[in-house]
């Protein structure tokens, strides 16, 4: 018997099914069970997909127990000591870090794409002022698929490939900025060619016609760090959701849409938002014991946000490198709003010795400081997790680019069907009353 093969044996009739297994260059092994259901009849059943690799990759590696995270071998502390976005970027899509010549010619392709096409700007103007910027970026990014269609571009070449990663790389920014600035019933600002990509963001979330914004260094590298470390993850909901729309070949822009859609769930990037909220309704230390209660009451569907991760089972790395960020930028930026940073820093201290979140390894994830240093940039907690689609962006495109390059099969899963078995159909006036499916009280 090969020590490479999972043997599963049946037990209502005896028999055993051998299943090949896979090693990667580290962490778990995987059972390839592609055949399970050729070999058995049945399929395999995980809900959430605990157990589940969805495919190979060699982008992003997590060890959840250690709480090690790396991109392309890179852990993501040296990255964000050491690196910038555009680098992590070039590193995500390439798969290595670019010399001098080539990081600055990725930077000039980049900064000659930030604009936005006239007309996309006036898709702004049909959504309500009140409108949850996710909800905006949701129809922006989706209508940029109008103006790279299909018939222009080949998304399966290179050349159209690169098309997709660098306009959306370019111009999320832009589409995020412009719908922040929508919200606040302001004029758009346009890109400047001379600023880098977190310098430009900044410069277009809060410059306005009558003064130009020059943000403090502290404020440009708390943001390149923030994008860093969102960068990418694995293969997570919101990517898993780009990639599952990508494998029936839709276009590129259209399957980010999905993936901004995916992440703005609050078990998602959306807790960064729910976070600050959650802080500010607990409000002083002497509140916290109750919202620890609370978050342990298995009948309360309060839950500690920013805690917990579906990996992370010792501690998430990004969490660590944000909560030292906070820290310093408690120092350089005056309007940081410490309160809210020693209020989150208590509450870390507080559930990480409670035995209820020892016992489920619940542990700050990287929503949970997030929002504190983008409250200190000046943004309001709607746009959180607009800072977060954006950043997450070359994960998606990085991801959905090596897909293509790799198994292409659209992805389809199955179920366990607990349904009615076949059954005769009856005539109207032949049914017996029955329960009514309608909410009480609507029309
Ligand atoms: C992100 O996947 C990624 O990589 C995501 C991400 C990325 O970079 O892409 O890392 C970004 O999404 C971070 C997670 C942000 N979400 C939150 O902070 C929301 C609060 N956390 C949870 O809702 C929860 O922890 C999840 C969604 C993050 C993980 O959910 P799982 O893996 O399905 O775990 P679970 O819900 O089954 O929880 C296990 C147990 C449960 O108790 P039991 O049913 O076993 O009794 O832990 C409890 C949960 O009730 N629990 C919590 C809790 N999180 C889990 N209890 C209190 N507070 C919490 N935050």
């Amino acid at each position: 018997m090969s020590n490479k093969t999972l043997t599963i044996t049946d037990n209502r009739t005896g028999k055993t099914f051998d299943f090949e297994i896979k090693n990667g260059s580290c962490g778990p092994a995987v059972a390839d069970l592609t055949t399970f259901y050729d070999k058995t009849g049945m399929f395999v059943y995980d809900p959430g997909f605990k157990s589940t690799a969805s495919c190979s990759s060699g982008i992003t590696f997590i060890d959840g127990e250690k709480g090690i995270l790396l991109h392309r071998g890179y852990n993501i502390e040296d990255l964000a000591e050491n690196s910038d976005y555009p680098e992590v970027c070039y590193l995500l899509l390439n798969g290595d870090l670019p010399d001098l010549q080539n990081k600055k010619k990725f930077i000039k392709i980049l900064t000659h794409h930030t604009m936005l096409h006239e007309q996309i700007l006036r898709f702004y103007s049909g959504f309500r002022r009140d409108s949850h910027p996710m909800a905006v970026m949701v129809g922006i990014v989706g209508a940029l698929s109008s103006f790279y269609p299909e018939k222009t571009y080949d998304f399966s070449s290179e050349k159209g490939k690169w098309v997709a990663v660098s306009r959306l790389l370019a111009k999320m920014p832009t589409m995020a900025a412009m719908a922040y600035k929508y919200s606040l019933g302001q004029p758009f600002i346009y890109p400047k060619n001379e600023l880098s990509y977190s310098e430009n963001f900044l410069h277009m979330l809060f410059s306005t016609p009558s003064g130009e914004y020059k943000p403090s260094k502290a404020s440009v590298a708390a943001l390149d760090k923030l994008l860093i470390l969102h960068a990418d993850h694995e293969q997570n909901a919101s990517t898993s959701t780009v990639k599952i729309a990508g494998s029936s070949g839709a276009n590129p822009f259209a399957c980010v849409a999905a993936g901004v859609a995916s992440l703005w769930g609050p078990a998602h990037g959306g807790a960064n938002e729910s976070v600050i909220r959650m802080l500010n309704i607990i409000g002083d230390e002497k509140n916290i014991s109750q919202f620890i209660k609370k978050a342990k009451d298995i009948n309360d569907p309060f839950r500690l946000m920013g805690f917990g991760h579906r990996v992370y089972k010792s501690h998430d790395p990004r969490a660590n490198v944000l909560r030292k960020y906070c820290h310093d930028l408690l120092n350089e930026v005056e309007s940081f709003n410490a309160p809210l940073f020693k209020l989150a820093t208590k509450l870390e201290e507080i559930a990480l010795n409670d035995e209820y979140f020892i016992k489920k390894q619940l542990y700050p994830n990287v929503d949970f400081y997030s929002g504190i240093i983008l409250k200190a940039l000046g943004l309001p907690e709607s746009m959180f997790t607009v800072i977060f689609a954006v950043a997450r962006t070359v994960g998606w495109i990085s991801q959905w680019k090596e897909m293509t390059e790799s198994e292409n099969r659209i992805s389809r899963p199955r179920q366990l069907y607990n349904g009615k078995e076949i059954r005769q159909f009856i005539k109207i006036n032949k049914r017996k009353k029955n329960e009514s499916m309608f909410p009480e009280h609507i029309e």
